[in-house]
C-alpha cells in the first residue's frame, strides 16, 4: 500500500525529511506545509502556516492524506496531534500533554528526579532573592533557564557571578520572556551529543547519533543558535556509551511517561552530555532535531516511511544504517541570530553534487533567495568523519552569494 503524506514545517529539517520520504516507493504524494523554495522540488506546497491547526487538518482530511508527520514545535505546542487523532487522522508526533518534556524545562527535570534518570542536579525559582541566595551559596559556573519555550534563547551558562544574576534579573524581573520561572542548573562538563528516539509509549526505535554545533561563529564563539552544524556518527560516542544513553534515559523516560498516564509518541530528541564517562541529560526536544536530521536521515538505509509507519502503529521495526560518515554546514544570513537581511540571492547550487537542504529560502524567478537567517544546509559524505568535512567545505566554496557566513570549523575536533 503506498500513502500521502503530509509534512508540515518548512526549515532544513522538514527539507530532509520530504527527501527521505521521496526514496520510499511506499509514498505517492508529499505535501509540505508551508515548505520552502528547495522543498517546492520534491513536494507540493501548501500555503498554510504551521500554527493554522485547524487549516491543515482541514487540509489533511480534503486531501485524503494517510499519515501527517510533524516538524516544528510551535504546531506541537498548540496540540496538533491531538486534533488530527481526534478526527481519526495518523499523525507522528506527540500530544500536546506530552510534548511538555520540551516546552517546560520544570515539567522535564521532575519526571526525570522521580524516575532517577541522570541529569544535573537542579532547583526551580520564581523569586528573585530566593534565586539569588541560590547561585550565591552554590557552584559557579552555574545554569539558567527559562522555564517556557524560548526557541533556545533561554539558556544562560554563567561564568561569573556577575552573569547569574543578570540572567535572573531578566528572567524573573524585567520580564523580558514573559511570565517569570527559571531553573537554576549545576553546570555539567564534557561533550555533548544528541540522541533521536522515535517513540511509541513504551516502545523506542533509536535513530543514529548526532552532533551539533550550537554556537554561532567557530571555536564555539558568539551566541547561541538554531544550530550551525552536525555530523553523524559522533566518533566519540561508543556503541557503548550509546546502549548505556538508552537504557539509562531514553527507554526509561518512555516507561515513565507510560507509568504516569502522559505516553509519549513521537521524536523523543535527547541532548545529553558525556560528563565523567557517563551520558547525562542536557534537554529533551518532542520533535526531530535541527540540524541534526538533516545528517541524520541521509544514512538511513532502511525505508523511512516504513519506519515512521511501525512507530506510528508500534509495530517492531530496526531502523538499518549505512556506515558512511555525514557533516553538514549550514550558510547563515550575516547578522544571524540577531537582525538580518532578506532576499539576498545564493548562485552556483547547480554545481554541487550532494544534498544541499534548504532552511530558509524562496525561488523567485529561478533564483534562490534568503527568507530566514539559517538558509542552506551543505551536505558532505565519506568513508570517515574527515572525508565528510572535506566534501562538505568542497562544496560550500561553490555556493556564492553576498551577506551570508558559515563557520569553518564545523566536526575539526574529531575529524
Ligand atoms: P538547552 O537549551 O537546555 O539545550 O541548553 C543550551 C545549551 O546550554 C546546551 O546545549 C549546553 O551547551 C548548555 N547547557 C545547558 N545546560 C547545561 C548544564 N547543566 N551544564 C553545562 N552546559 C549546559
Ligand atoms: N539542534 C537542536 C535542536 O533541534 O533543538
Amino acid at each position: 500500500m503506498s500513502g500521502k503524506v503530509l509534512v508540515v514545517g518548512g526549515g532544513g529539517r522538514c527539507h530532509a525529511i520530504v527527501d527521505a520520504l521521496s526514496r520510499s516507493p511506499r509514498v505517492s504524494k508529499i505535501y509540505s506545509a508551508p515548505g520552502n523554495g528547495g522543498i517546492s522540488a520534491q513536494a507540493e506546497i501548501v500555503p498554510v502556516p504551521v500554527s493554522d491547526v485547524e487549516a491543515l487538518l482541514k487540509f489533511a482530511k480534503e486531501e485524503g492524506i494517510d499519515l501527517t508527520i510533524v516538524g516544528p514545535e510551535a504546531s506541537l505546542a498548540l496540540g496538533i496531534v491531538d486534533a488530527f487523532r481526534k478526527e481519526g487522522l495518523r499523525i507522528f508526533g506527540p500530544t500536546k500533554a506530552a510534548a511538555r518534556i520540551e516546552s517546560s524545562k520544570e515539567y522535564a527535570k521532575d519526571l526525570m528526579a522521580r524516575h532517577n534518570i541522570p541529569t544535573a542536579a537542579y532547583r526551580t525559582f520564581d523569586n528573585f532573592d530566593e534565586a539569588l541566595a541560590y547561585v550565591k551559596a552554590g557552584p559557579i559556573p552555574v545554569v539558567i533557564k527559562y522555564d517556557g519555550l524560548a526557541a533556545g534563547k533561554g539558556v544562560v551558562v554563567a561564568l561569573t557571578l556577575k552573569e547569574a544574576e543578570d540572567a535572573l534579573r531578566d528572567m524573573l524581573l524585567d520580564e523580558t520572556f514573559g511570565k517569570g520561572r527559571v531553573v537554576i542548573e549545576e553546570f555539567l562538563d564534557g561533550p555533548e551529543f544528541s540522541f533521536m528516539c522515535l517513540v511509541n509509549g513504551g516502545k523506542v526505535y533509536p535513530l543514529a547519533i548526532a552532533r551539533d554545533h550550537k554556537r554561532a561563529y567557530d571555536h564555539d564563539m558568539g551566541p547561541n543558535t538554531g544550530g550551525m552544524g552536525a555530523y553523524s556518527p559522533v566518533p566519540f560516542v561508543t556503541d557503548e556509551i550509546r546502549q548505556t544513553a538508552l537504557d539509562t534515559i531514553l527507554q526509561p523516560v518512555a516507561d515513565a511517561m507510560v507509568e504516569e498516564g502522559v505516553p509519549f509518541t513521537g521524536v523523543l530528541y535527547g541532548g545529553l552530555i558525556l560528563h565523567n564517562g557517563t551520558p547525562k541529560v542536557i534537554e529533551f526536544n518532542a520533535r526531530f532535531g535541527d540540524p541534526e536530521t538533516e545528517v541524520v536521515l541521509p544514512r538511513l538505509a532502511s525505508d523511512f516511511y516504513e519506519l515512521i509507519d511501525a512507530a506510528v502503529d508500534g509495530r517492531d521495526f530496526t531502523p538499518e544504517w549505512r556506515p558512511e560518515s555525514v557533516l553538514g554546514v549550514v550558510i547563515a544570513a550575516e547578522g544571524y541570530p540577531g537582525k538580518y537581511e532578506k532576499g539576498h540571492a545564493l548562485r552556483g547550487l547547480e554545481n554541487i553534487s550532494s544534498p544541499v537542504y534548504h532552511m530558509g529560502t524562496v525561488v523567485r524567478e529561478g533564483e534562490v533567495l534568503n527568507a530566514g537567517g539559517r538558509v542552506l544546509m551543505v551536505l558532505g559524505e565519506g568513508k570517515t568523519l574527515a572525508e565528510a568535512r572535506k566534501e562538505a567545505y568542497k562544496a560550500v566554496g561553490k555556493v556564492e552569494g553576498n551577506g551570508f557566513f558559515h563557520r569553518s570549523d564545523i566536526g575539526a575536533r574529531e575529524a
